[in-house]
């Protein structure tokens, strides 16, 4: 049962979040230094929240999900500093402060990112090899991993950063953006949200309910980035905005209009809302979360 607020699960998140990053040689600190620039950085944490509460939500603990709610957001965190280098977005603002590459040139960026994927790779599988006799628990954990992996990976996020990459002044169709917005964007959401599932031992119902939340989430989210990058406030975002336009991106606004992107921001949010209508107060977390994304940009 969900008896945290946001706020709670993101404490507890924060108090453990660089725990699970290996000890590294100080003849490589700077690679340690660069990892920790960034996760320390004041993402919202949102990936990694929507784990363990959905672990909780389906009977689990939040504390024996840490070790991949922090893999996620250690991957979540390296996408994002790959996104930000200039082969890719070229941007030097990022959650109100300077990009990675910025501080620390374009070479350790690159390892920092390489080095927080293979750290989230490393905590998942080191909490594994603690259940080797409990099948169970080692079931769901292997389940959780994959989850993840899969989400992150060539179908998933990497996928669609090809996809944003390669429509990039283009023509995109309707059909192309929301692969490029499902698969780079709601894929991790989806992930987060089914391994947290799975840490908790969900049963296929509530597996399939989370699911349906989170792809509508997942959508919502990205069009919601898109419309903050049309009129959203530079200062309370944290990076600078009118980068898609400037950069012909495929985008909700450049396709469908600011009015109807914004429709469909509700529709999705509602869509989101009404997967987990019937748990009531137990699901409180979710829909205002849903909720609150939405909120951001009316
Ligand atoms: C902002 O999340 C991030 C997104 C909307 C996802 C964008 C997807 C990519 C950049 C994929 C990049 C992939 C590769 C392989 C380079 P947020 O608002 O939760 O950010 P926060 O953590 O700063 O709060
Ligand atoms: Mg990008």
């Amino acid at each position: 049962m969900i008896d945290r607020t946001f706020e709670e699960y993101k404490a507890l998140l924060d108090e453990h979040i660089l725990d699970f990053i290996p000890d590294i040689d100080q003849k490589s600190i700077t690679l340690y230094d660069s990892m920790k620039y960034s996760i320390l950085a004041g993402g919202k944490r949102i990936r990694p929240v929507l784990l363990l509460a959905a672990c909780e939500f389906c009977g689990g603990k939040a504390e024996e999900a840490l070790p991949y709610a922090c893999a996620m957001e250690y991957i979540h965190t390296y996408s994002l500093i790959h996104d930000d280098l200039p082969c890719m977005d070229d941007d030097e603002l990022r959650r109100g402060q300077p990009t990675n590459h910025v501080i620390y040139g374009d070479a350790v960026a690159t390892l920092a990112g390489d080095g927080l994927q293979a750290a989230a790779y490393e905590a998942m599988q080191r909490d594994m090899l603690l259940y080797f006799d409990n099948f169970d628990a080692l079931k769901s954990r292997v389940r959780a991993a994959y989850e993840i992996v899969k989400g992150a990976g060539v179908t998933g996020m990497v996928a669609g950063q090809i996809a944003d990459v390669e429509a990039e002044n283009k023509r995109c169709s309707k059909e192309l953006l929301d692969y490029i917005h499902i698969t780079k964007t709601a894929d991790m959401i989806i992930s987060a949200v089914r391994a947290g599932a799975r840490l908790g031992s969900c049963s296929e119902q509530e597996l399939e309910n989370l699911t349906v939340y989170a792809e509508n989430l997942g959508l919502a989210f990205q069009v919601c980035d898109d419309i903050l990058d049309v009129e959203g406030d530079e200062e309370l975002l944290g990076k600078e905005v009118g980068h898609d336009e400037a950069n012909s991106k495929a985008t909700y606004p450049a396709l469908y209009g600011l009015d109807e992107s914004k429709r469909k921001l509700r529709e999705l949010t509602d869509a989101a809302k009404d997967a987990l209508a019937e748990y009531y107060d137990n699901a409180e977390l979710f829909v205002e979360l849903a909720e609150m994304l939405a909120t951001r940009v009316s």
